[in-house]
């Protein structure tokens, strides 16, 4: 199985200056190996891709999410309160202000980012800023946002679905199917009508027991969307026994408390029987359904077993993305780790976003990354960023 980046190419040709964008910060992601990485004092000169959790709320509950599946606790009455602290538009535009220079791509998710108030002028400010803005989306929102979206020429939708109709509801909630099927409808309508390509949209699928033996359908029926790229992600997943090696590690060396981590130890890794996942990949990506297919991590086939059954092996090594990458939480705080949000760098509503960025916090985690072995910490051995951002181990 190979990792297929096939999609930059491809927008070449149909969207010189976005592929170049694109491709400047793929660019500046190897600067950042090649010359800060290595450097002693942890400082990073590059920055190349930016997450904004926009928000802690979301209208679905699906079962394996870290934020609000069967383990988060992003729930209930806790996000309510938590939803208070969102950061106003106003001060997410003094930090684009401070950040568009190095022109990162930026990746608005949440939480369901369609929740965040102000997501319409924000992504505005971004994309007049000559930022490259993609959206993470459940996709339930799309249909009734559709003409706008299209209107305001958006770059990226990158719209969940986790497998046909009845195996993604019992995943994602009853009637999001549809949901997500209307939304691509009305989006393939509007671009149509307004004569835009505009925007480009995938899908993400997160890949469990739950739905593994159903990717084949979904691949099928996907046919019909007129999609630019279908990334199948092989998921987050921990254990009670990696969570404990994690915790006692963040509080020894960073003096950090994890409440992250352990929502990942789901389960829902168990049980899958790796040898027929390949092969269902394998067809998926050997099929022509018109746009290009993507697993992440793509892994030779007797390591698909190891991926989802043996969770303390690492499949990638060092990650890089302290390096260039760096994630807004809903509340201002910075954090290097989208999904294991526990050590904080900063918060941009009280520091200049490059002082956080180089602070004594943030150097200190890379220099603690980066002395340890395979260049991950405990925890880190299925993080989704390790495994668009580490190195190839080898056989793997
Ligand atoms: C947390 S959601 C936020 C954006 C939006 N609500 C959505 O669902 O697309 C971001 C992405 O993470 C995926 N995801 C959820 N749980 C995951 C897990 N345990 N492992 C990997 N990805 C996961 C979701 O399916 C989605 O594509
Ligand atoms: S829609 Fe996204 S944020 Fe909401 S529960 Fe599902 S994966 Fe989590
Ligand atoms: S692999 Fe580890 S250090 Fe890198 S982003 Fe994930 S949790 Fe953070």
């Amino acid at each position: 199985m190979k990792t297929n980046f096939s999609v930059v190419p491809r927008l070449m040709k149909r969207d010189p200056r976005l592929a170049f964008n694109v491709g400047r910060a793929l660019f500046s992601q190897q600067r950042a190996l090649l010359f800060d990485r290595p450097r002693k004092d942890g400082v990073s000169n590059e920055l190349y891709l930016m997450y904004f959790r926009l928000t802690p709320l979301c209208n679905l509950r699906c079962v394996m999410c870290g934020q609000r599946g069967d383990k988060g606790v992003l729930k209930g009455a806790f996000a309510a309160a938590e939803a208070k602290k969102i950061v106003p538009l106003e001060d997410y535009k003094k930090l684009v202000d401070q950040i568009k220079h190095k022109k990162p791509v930026v990746y608005l998710w949440g939480g369901e980012p369609f929740l965040y108030p102000d997501l319409f002028p924000l992504v505005d400010y971004m994309m007049e800023s000559g930022l490259t803005v993609a959206v993470n989306t459940n996709g339930t929102l799309l249909e009734k946002h559709a003409a706008e979206i299209v209107k305001r020429k958006w770059h990226a939708l990158f719209v969940s679905l986790d497998g046909f109709e009845e195996t993604n509801d019992a995943i994602r909630g009853e009637g999001s199917y549809r949901k997500v099927v209307d939304g691509f409808a009305a989006i393939n309508r509007e671009k149509e009508r307004q004569g835009s390509h505009y925007p480009y949209m995938g899908i993400v699928t997160t890949v469990g027991n739950r739905n593994y033996k159903d990717l084949r359908r979904l691949a099928e029926a996907a046919d019909g969307f007129k999609l630019a790229w279908h990334i199948y992600n092989l998921g987050t997943y921990t254990n009670p026994e990696i969570v404990e090696e994690h915790r006692a590690f963040m509080r020894e060396r960073l003096a950090t408390e994890i409440e992250c981590l352990p929502a990942y130890a789901t389960g829902y890794n168990e049980g899958i029987d790796g040898q027929l996942l390949y092969d269902i990949l394998k067809g998926i990506h050997g099929a022509d359904f018109g746009h290009p297919i993507i697993t992440v991590p793509a892994l030779e086939p007797d390591k698909i077993e190891i991926y989802y059954g043996d969770l303390k092996t690492p499949v990638r090594k060092e990650c890089s993305v302290p390096w260039g990458q760096a994630n807004v939480d809903y509340d201002g705080d910075v954090h290097f780790c989208a999904d294991y949000n526990d050590y904080v760098i900063g918060n941009i509503r009280e520091t200049p976003f490059f002082e956080i960025y180089n602070g004594e916090k943030a150097r200190e985690f890379r220099k603690a990354l980066k002395e340890r072995p395979d260049g991950l910490f405990p925890g880190c051995v299925r993080c989704y960023q390790a495994m668009l951002c580490g190195k190839r181990l080898p056989g793997f």
